[in-house]
């Protein structure tokens, strides 16, 4: 796809119809109008009862797309409280997701069972610890073939205590970094902004210094993708003012009382059907007999018509 020169750096041209495109301030100014006025304001707004996750009514459907067209996500809540990864597979089929990212720790289908491990190599991972994890997107350290742009997380059973998300559409984002400034957006769009240091991992052996924008548009849907994390280690920035300075809002922005951060707990049977959004989690506590389980699956499909 042809490249432009924007301050000279090198940007993904994106379609002049775009809201995206930073040079075309009328296609944005219309977006951030329908995007706003559409935005749910808490998280009870995103949560729609349906009776089996793998068989949806089209109501039901219908209900969850509509939150899912106006912010990237919805939270389903069902009886469906077997410990059953087909439940989240078969959710996610109903929504065009069927290419999921096989993570070498997942079950050999490609979900992942997220719960507190007691030994191996998990334990080494936050997922698989009972502390809280900051705020990211899923799989920033993954090379763009397998960007993941939908996910499923899926409750079996809650913690004890704690275990809460927070959850923010990465557009919403975008919209209130670009009001805030627009240069911010040319420093995260550019492809030298993020870099995940040379590491090993048991899937690829040694893998590459990779870097990376924090937002891009896909070419093939024209829709924003966002790569991100709130962590500070394995993770190093483009040390310059203009990065640095958008790196810095966007933290603000995370750790401010905005009505666009939802907080919410899923509980058994409920679940978060999401084109890849901003989430964090609060550490938690288990009960010993009833532990915290998680289904989790990637996929690089995005939402069908969202
Ligand atoms: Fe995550």
């Amino acid at each position: 796809m042809p490249e432009a020169q924007i301050d000279g750096q090198q940007h993904r041209a994106v379609s002049p119809m775009s809201p995206f495109d930073l040079n075309n301030p009328l296609a944005y100014s219309r977006w951030r109008e329908e995007k706003l006025a559409a935005a749910p304001r808490c998280a009870e707004e995103l949560i729609v009862e349906v009776r089996d996750p793998r068989a949806l009514s089209s109501t039901e459907h219908e209900a969850l797309m509509q939150r899912i067209r106006r912010c990237n996500m919805a939270i389903y809540a069902s009886p469906a409280l077997e410990q059953d990864s087909t439940i989240p597979r078969e959710l996610a089929r109903q929504f065009g997701l069927e290419h999921l990212d096989a993570n070498w720790l997942a079950e050999e289908e490609g979900i992942s069972e997220i719960q507190v491990s007691g030994g191996g190599t998990r334990q080494s991972y936050i997922p698989y610890t009972d502390r809280p994890i900051k705020w990211h997107t899923d799989g920033y350290y993954n090379p763009p073939e397998r960007a993941i742009r939908a996910m499923v997380l899926h409750c079996v059973r809650s913690a004890a205590e704690g275990g809460e998300n927070r959850l923010m559409d990465h557009e919403l984002a975008y919209l209130l970094l670009r009001d805030a400034d627009p240069q911010h957006l040319r420093a995260l769009m550019q492809a030298d902004a993020m870099t995940i240091p040379e590491r090993v991992d048991e899937r690829d052996g040694v893998r590459p210094a990779q870097s990376g924008p924090v937002f891009s548009v896909d070419a093939t849907t024209d829709s924003l993708h966002m790569r991100y994390t709130a962590r500070t280690r394995s993770i190093e920035w483009k040390q310059d003012a203009a990065t640095l300075a958008a790196v810095g809002a966007l933290e603000k922005l995370l750790g401010s009382a905005s009505p666009y951060i939802y907080r919410t707990r899923l509980e058994p049977g409920m679940g978060l059907l999401c084109n890849n959004v901003l989430h964090d989690r609060a550490g938690f506590s288990d009960d010993a007999e009833h532990p915290r389980l998680l289904y989790r699956a990637r996929y690089y499909d995005r939402i069908a018509g969202s």
